[in-house]
């Protein structure tokens, strides 16, 4: 009791865990929860600034599994055309992907369902994807929203083709609460050439993006495809993400402590969102609803 633990916590996954931390008098604040496009924030984004660890050595996995050159090389042996990759997800893992890719020297492809990423993806040199289908499946806070059945239909079949022709995919395709979109489907991969690698960021035990990923596990299909599915990225690259971590915590502890100790005002936009558990209680409005007893069913006014 009156122990402050400060993590990503991932509060709406798991309630009933912060409801018992609440019952102990721990102060519970979860990073995950801050808000992601309030620009004081961004500091203390720990899901930023470890998807941009992520992302980074998404690609130099892939880089490493595929047997050809990223870059175009001329030499006396005779040239190296550069490798054609695939971004699909244009979020903080994505642009970084990008970025990332381009530097190595590939020739890179982009896709995503929020419009305003085309433009970024294109500030970093890659090409964006323009599907026949339009959809554009902005949801709230800068995140996607789940696609209908239809959508999901016709994107998977418009993707199939772009995938076909790619040396390398990295899919970062994710939405809140959601399984992840399946957009690399097992039909894409089978089209695809021997040799291809895909990188799927999405793999967890709830899927991944590509439908053949064993989360954990690097598969190679009958077709020669490389299917990698990472689970922790970051944790690869420990003093890197633990060195953007650290300094996340110190941005959000310099606005809620004075003199040493935690002062937390709950009319701030950040204390409001992530402290989870305080005084006793689970305060923060999302998981406190979660808690809640569901309402009874009408009963219609008949009674028995
Ligand atoms: P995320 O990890 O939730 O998703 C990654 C990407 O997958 C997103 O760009 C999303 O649009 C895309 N996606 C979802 N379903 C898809 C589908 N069916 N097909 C193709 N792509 C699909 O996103 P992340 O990286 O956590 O970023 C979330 C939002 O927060 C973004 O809008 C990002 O720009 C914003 N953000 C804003 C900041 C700021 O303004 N200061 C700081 C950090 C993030």
């Amino acid at each position: 009791s009156g122990q402050t633990v400060i993590g990503l916590l991932q509060p709406l996954l798991d309630p009933g865990l912060m409801a018992r931390l609440a019952a102990r008098g721990v102060t519970a604040i979860s990073l995950d929860a801050i808000p992601r496009t309030l620009s004081r924030a961004q500091t203390m984004d720990a899901l930023s600034s470890q998807a941009n660890v992520g992302g980074y050595k998404a690609v130099l996995l892939a880089a490493n599994s595929y047997g050809r050159y990223f870059p175009l090389l001329t030499t006396a042996a005779g040239t190296a055309r550069p490798a054609n990759v695939l971004i699909l997800g244009i979020g903080v893992a994505g642009l970084q992907a990008i970025g990332t890719a381009r530097r190595l020297g590939a020739v890179v492809k982009a896709y995503d369902v929020r419009p305003e990423t085309k433009e970024q993806a294109e500030s970093l040199g890659a090409t964006f994807v323009t599907l026949k289908t339009v959809i554009d499946a902005t949801g709230s806070g800068g995140y996607a929203r789940e696609l209908t059945p239809e959508e999901r239909a016709a994107q998977q079949a418009e993707l199939n083709g772009v995938i076909a022709s790619m040396d390398v995919v990295i899919t970062t395709a994710q939405v809140p609460g959601r399984r992840p979109p399946l957009l690399v489907t097992a039909d894409a991969v089978r089209a695809m050439r021997p040799g291809s690698v895909i990188v799927d960021m999405a793999a967890s035990t709830l899927g991944g993006n590509c439908e053949l990923t064993k989360p954990g596990e690097t598969i190679v299909t009958d077709n020669g495809v490389t299917i990698i599915g990472p689970e922790n990225l970051p944790a690869t690259m420990p003093a890197g993400a633990s060195a953007f971590y650290a300094r996340n915590i110190s941005a959000l502890l310099l606005g809620m402590v004075k003199d040493g100790a935690l002062h937390l005002d709950f009319s701030d936009e950040v204390t409001a969102a992530t402290v989870i558990t305080h005084g006793g209680a689970v305060v923060q409005a999302a998981t406190k609803k979660l808690l809640e007893p569901a309402e009874p069913a009408p009963t219609g006014g008949a009674s028995a």
